[in-house]
């Protein structure tokens, strides 16, 4: 089994990330630590709380990460996510509560006790993982994999014209952690699901119903189609019906951008490249971060050709096949809520 850190920013995309992880017999996942971004760090940490507490997985550690960006202010983003970071689902409040050491502690503790072993995983911006690299520089030599989701490369951005939100929301901590793997080996560097792969993973309601109809949790009327009412959903399975609350949210989000009745899986394919590096194809490139620019800020530049003269500090995913990463995630998600 792969042990992995899992740092998020919980999230509708994140929550579901979380869910295909612990569908994933083949995932160790040893702690989920929060980071500010979609939400505050303290609302972050409490849906972790209770999505793992909802599949009954208290024994997972849950760790609070910083409180907002390295040095520009925090800036959430709500109407993406839902009041409290998961649409119109309400999970039941948890009962268990975060373990007593930051985030921060938990990059440099778990990495130092598992040299070589750990798999990292970033969802949200990478302020916790830049402050442990702050603290350890010997920390990127000690992953074994780090995958982020991030970035757009020739993609637009979905946050400025350029930027996606989990570089944007903290550029520097982004730039940090790219600097830092400059001195790591190009078959360690980190992987970079950016939005040039994300946004081809689609998720539409027919995957939602489906996963209700596998999971045996029916009737699934209300995950049905764009003009649907923003009602709760009345599935019988507690993992299901929160899901399809949380995802019915991400497809309004979708539709009101001008998208469709659909919503893009970021942080869920960055976890199953986690797991399963082969799941993409990757160019190497040098990765920067723009933290200066007047309307490039949070730009992820990446230098395919060397023009730089620096070695490679990452792996940009360039390719996969989405409905194949699709049918997987509907079929492990609904098979772990039947149980
Ligand atoms: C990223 O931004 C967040 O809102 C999502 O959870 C995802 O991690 C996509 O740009
Ligand atoms: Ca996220």
């Amino acid at each position: 089994r792969t042990p992995l850190i899992v740092d998020v920013d919980t999230g509708i995309d994140d929550s579901l990330a979380l869910l295909y992880l612990l569908a994933r017999d083949d995932a160790d996942i040893v702690a989920v630590l929060s980071t500010a971004g979609n939400v505050p760090t303290a609302q972050v940490a409490n849906n972790n709380l209770a999505w793992l507490e909802l599949c009954g997985r208290t024994d997972v550690e849950v760790a609070v990460g910083a409180d907002g960006p390295l040095s520009a202010p925090l800036r959430t983003t709500e109407d993406t996510h839902g009041p409290q970071g998961i649409g119109y689902a309400i999970l039941p409040t948890p009962t268990h509560r975060p373990s007593d050491r930051t985030a921060t502690q938990a990059w440099v503790d778990l990495t130092r006790e598992r040299p070589g072993e750990m798999v990292g995983l970033v969802t949200g911006p990478l302020t916790n993982l830049a402050l442990a690299i702050r603290t350890d520089p010997g920390l990127p030599a000690r992953l074994r994999r780090l995958v982020i989701m991030g970035g757009a490369f020739h993609h637009p951005g979905n946050t400025t014209p350029v930027a996606e939100w989990n570089i944007s929301v903290d550029p520097e901590a982004a730039a940090e952690v790219f600097a830092a793997f400059s001195a790591v080996p190009v078959d360690r560097a980190p992987i970079v699901c950016g939005l040039d792969v994300t946004e081809r993973i689609v998720l539409r309601p027919e995957h939602l119903r489906r996963l209700a109809e596998l999971s045996g949790s029916t009737p699934a009327e209300t995950i049905r189609s764009d003009d649907a009412p923003s009602t709760r959903s009345v599935t019988s399975n507690p993992v299901v019906r929160h899901l399809s609350d949380a995802v019915r949210f991400y497809f309004e989000f979708h539709r009101d951008h001008g998208q469709g009745f659909i919503a893009h899986m970021h942080d869920p394919f960055a976890a199953a490249v986690a797991l399963d590096p082969d799941l993409a194809q990757y160019r190497p490139a040098t990765v920067d971060v723009e933290t200066e620019g007047r309307i490039t800020r949070g730009q992820t530049v990446a230098d395919w050709f060397g023009l730089w003269g620096r070695p490679p500090n990452a792996r940009v995913a360039w390719d996969t096949d989405p409905d194949a990463f699709l049918d997987d995630l509907v079929g492990r998600v609904a098979a772990f809520a039947s149980t």
